[in-house]
């Protein structure tokens, strides 16, 4: 069987005959008669995106931007959103990252459902049960289309009650033909913070390549990671906080007294908080390492006592991928294989040591799954648990993750530097 088919039939979900026992149904669909607590539709469209500085591209829009709209949810809410495609002639999809979504919604074009055709829609729903950030983007042809601007932010915070920050901001990094934007605008954008109040800045980088984030102005918090909250963050200053392609980084001030914050993407391209200051510093040298960051804390199960312990090597040979001699990427030796490299088992504890030997950075993100970095290198995490759905895995680099099997499925484990996933760098872990 090829994973398409597997894909078609695990579209149903569960009907809980065979693995009732082990698989809670409800986290497998949502009840069809449940109201939607969040919904939005997006209409999907090729044409040209205007930027406010006036530049137009060529690409794809959401309701007739790009970025498309901010969803924003509360912890538990029903998300309900209706994707309608206009003209887009390769079909479209909306894959939620980040988010551990039922299967069946995860939006991957050829393994969990069919491209939507022009003329057609979808309808995605899940519960918003991790608070966090998250972006949405479609997973039909990535590369061109990700690129081209079908994406948008995806916030859910804590239920009302919880304590939050003053400000809350989403900083979504894109760039529209070669260029960083920030929210979709060429520059700066700004938001007003008067001193004294409390500032979350959530950094969504969904290029290619890492993006090094530095603020101006305040110390700092790097408050959460790949919309997981990190566990007693130091305050820190003059260091660089590098963001993954696909990643996100939530960082948190306080505005000082008679000043303002400035929150680098590039050395033209700022979030301006504030009466922020003009011209942006050099980049700091320093860079945060996110593996001795905060203070340590229980994962909630044992790595240590692993079900399955997998290898995720990456390289690069020459050879034919969907006909077509090149040098392509390889997982395991495998290009793109047919049938998914790693199976578990529904409760599973699992390990995967990652090695890349491929000459290139890669940012690897699997689908469905939130991951703990364990060690790099060898050299074991003493900071805060810290998860992650798109991981830097460097040239020579080797990381050892675990994550626990609990979101039946099969989900993709893809590079998100987006054309070396289109030339070979993605896997798939099944549920037997
Ligand atoms: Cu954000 Cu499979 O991707
Ligand atoms: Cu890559």
């Amino acid at each position: 069987y090829s994973i398409a088919d597997m894909g078609r039939h695990d579209h149903g979900g569960h009907t809980g005959t065979d693995d009732a026992s082990t698989v809670p149904v409800d986290a497998l669909t949502v009840p069809d008669d449940r109201e939607a607590d969040v919904r939005a539709t997006l209409t999907a469209a090729r044409g040209t995106i205007t930027l406010d500085s006036g530049r137009t591209v060529d690409g794809y829009t959401l309701n007739g931007t790009s970025p498309g709209p901010e969803i924003r949810a509360e912890q538990g809410q029903l998300v309900e959103v209706v994707l309608e495609n206009s003209n887009v002639d390769e079909g479209v999809t909306l894959h939620w990252h980040g988010v551990d979504v039922p299967g069946a919604m995860d939006g991957a074009a050829g393994v969990t459902q069919d491209a939507v055709a022009p003329g057609d829609d979808f309808v995605y729903r899940f519960i918003a049960d991790q608070v966090g950030t998250f972006w949405y983007h479609s997973h039909q042809v990535s590369h061109e289309q990700v690129f081209g601007g079908l994406l948008g932010p995806l916030v859910v915070t804590p239920a009302e009650g919880a304590a939050a920050a003053d400000v809350d901001v989403v900083v979504l990094a894109h760039l529209y033909d070669g260029r960083r934007t920030v929210n979709g605008r060429d520059g700066t954008d700004h938001v007003d913070a008067p001193a004294g109040s409390t500032v979350r800045v959530r950094v969504v980088n969904t290029d290619f390549g890492v993006m090094p984030v530095w603020v101006d102005g305040a110390p700092f918090r790097v408050a959460a990671v790949d919309g997981t909250e990190l566990h007693e963050p130091q305050q820190v200053e003059d260091v660089a906080v590098e963001v993954p392609a696909g990643g996100r980084g939530d960082l948190e001030f306080t505005v000082p007294p008679g000043g303002g914050v400035r929150v680098n993407l590039s050395a033209s391209t700022a979030l301006l908080v504030g009466d922020a200051p003009v011209e942006a510093s050099i980049p700091p040298t320093e860079t945060l390492d996110l593996l001795h960051y905060g203070t340590s804390a229980p994962i909630g199960f044992d790595p240590g006592d692993a079900d399955r312990e997998f290898e995720f090597g990456i390289d690069r040979r020459p050879g034919f991928l969907d006909g077509k001699p090149g040098f392509w990427w390889t997982v395991n030796g495998e290009l793109v294989p047919e049938v998914p490299m790693f199976t578990v088992a529904y409760g599973d504890i699992v390990t995967m040591r990652i090695a890349n030997d491929s000459g290139e950075a890669h940012p690897m993100h699997l689908h469905g799954h939130h991951a703990v970095v364990l060690s790099r290198d060898g050299v074991a995490a003493t900071g805060s648990p810290w998860w992650v759905d798109s991981l830097e895995v460097r040239d020579g680099e080797v990381y050892e993750i675990a994550f626990a099997a609990d979101n039946p499925g099969i989900w993709m484990d893809h590079c998100h530097n987006l054309p070396h996933a289109a030339e070979g760098l993605v896997a798939h872990l099944a549920y037997e």
